[in-house]
């Protein structure tokens, strides 16, 4: 682990006892979860943008949501899941956790889940098929909140190459030869980026944050 990771972990909030079992569970599964250091990233923005209506493109069994949720104090979290099992998990954790939003559990694919809302939602997280983050982010967009936020997990580590990132940011075309994931986090930069009411910037928590904020 690079000595920044160790750095921003080391200073990352504590879990609830709920997260505390999620994230052991996580470790003996292998399982991807955003982590502390990111989580604490969304706890934050939840309170800056006053959050009452999170949708999330993937939960897993909930992490994540637990950490949107203990930056509101109500309203609800959408959580979409296409493995049932996962969502079963959530659905046993989260209500013994002291949360103050309710849950919405989805079982399904989450772009097709999303297209039933109206929105608005003040936060978003986008964490499902990396070659779909694109189509996450066009489906949702509109039913931003003006002052929400768009965070999607994993632009700097996770199944994407990070050295192919890198020339991109530094202006390279992404090789047609590169990975799905590369190619979609990637195109997911290049969309937010692209729009002018989205405002964006990387943060290195975690498996790294694009968070972009809706200015109007
Ligand atoms: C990285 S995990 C999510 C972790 C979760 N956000 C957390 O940090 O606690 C990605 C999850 O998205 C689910 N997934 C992938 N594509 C999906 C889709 N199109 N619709 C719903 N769920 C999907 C996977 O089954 C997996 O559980």
């Amino acid at each position: 682990m690079d000595e920044l990771t160790r750095y921003l972990d080391g200073l990352a909030p504590e879990h609830d006892a709920v997260q505390a079992e999620m994230a052991d569970y996580a470790d003996r599964e292998g399982f991807p979860i955003v982590g502390p250091a990111a989580g604490g990233t969304l706890r934050i923005l939840a309170r800056l943008a006053d959050a009452e209506r999170v949708f999330e493109f993937g939960s897993g069994f909930g992490y994540s949501a637990a950490w949107w949720a203990r930056g509101m104090n109500g309203g609800e979290v959408i959580l979409t899941e296409h493995d049932p099992d996962e969502l079963e998990m959530a659905r046993e954790w989260l209500p013994e956790g002291d949360y103050a939003p309710s849950f919405d559990y989805r079982d399904g694919d989450a772009l097709s889940i999303v297209e039933e809302y109206d929105g608005p939602f003040d936060c978003v997280l986008v964490d499902h098929q990396k070659e779909r983050y694109v189509d996450g982010f066009h489906a949702v967009r509109e039913k931003v909140a003006p002052g929400g936020v768009v965070v999607a997990d994993n632009v700097v580590r996770g199944p994407a190459d990070f050295p192919t990132l890198v020339d991109y940011a530094e202006g390279e075309t992404v090789p047609d030869d590169a990975s799905a994931a590369t190619r979609g986090i990637a195109a997911y930069l290049d969309a937010v980026r692209a729009v002018p009411d989205f405002e964006t910037t990387v943060l290195p928590v975690g498996s790294g944050l694009a968070v972009s904020v809706r200015s109007e």
